[in-house]
């Protein structure tokens, strides 16, 4: 939809919340939105329309594909890899340096301890799929 719509001429823009903090060295592509309460630290790369909900953390060197979800009170740590639209359940944990894979759902307080493969759903703790 997204690229439908940049076809016929709109063009995305960021937005981000007064009460996000964002991080020095941080790259948001356009499209973006970062909610209140959200804190993405330094050196982060958001590609385009990723989405970082309220209360949510994204740790240093941390790197989200396109079009990535953030759910509320997450914590994506520090140099992990987001995969394309893959979505981080609410007051989930990812831990540091493990890779989620596009189109991938971890579960609302689910724990990732290893890397999870693309397009599955990772629940639990520590997160199984
Ligand atoms: C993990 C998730 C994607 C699974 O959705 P689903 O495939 O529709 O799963 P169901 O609701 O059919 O539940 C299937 C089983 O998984 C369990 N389950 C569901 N979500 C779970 C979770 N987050 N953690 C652990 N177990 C979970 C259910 O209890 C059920 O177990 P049972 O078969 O023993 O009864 C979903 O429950 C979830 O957590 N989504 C994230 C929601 C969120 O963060 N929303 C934020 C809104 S702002």
């Amino acid at each position: 939809m997204a690229d439908e719509l940049q076809s016929r001429g709109l063009r995305p823009f960021t937005i981000v919340h007064p009460r996000a903090i964002i991080g020095p060295e941080t790259t948001l592509e356009p499209g973006c939105v970062v909610l209140g309460g959200a804190h993405v630290s330094s050196s982060v790369t958001l590609a385009r329309h990723v989405q970082v909900n309220y209360n949510a953390t994204v740790g240093h060197d941390a790197v989200l594909e396109e079009f990535a979800t953030v759910l509320p009170g997450a914590n994506v740590a520090g140099t992990t890899h987001i995969g394309a639209a893959a979505a981080i359940g609410s007051n989930a944990c990812v831990l540091q340096g493990l890779a989620v894979g596009a189109g991938a759902v971890v579960g609302a307080g689910a724990v990732v301890t290893r890397n999870v493969p693309s397009a599955v759903v990772a629940k639990g703790v520590p997160a199984r799929w």
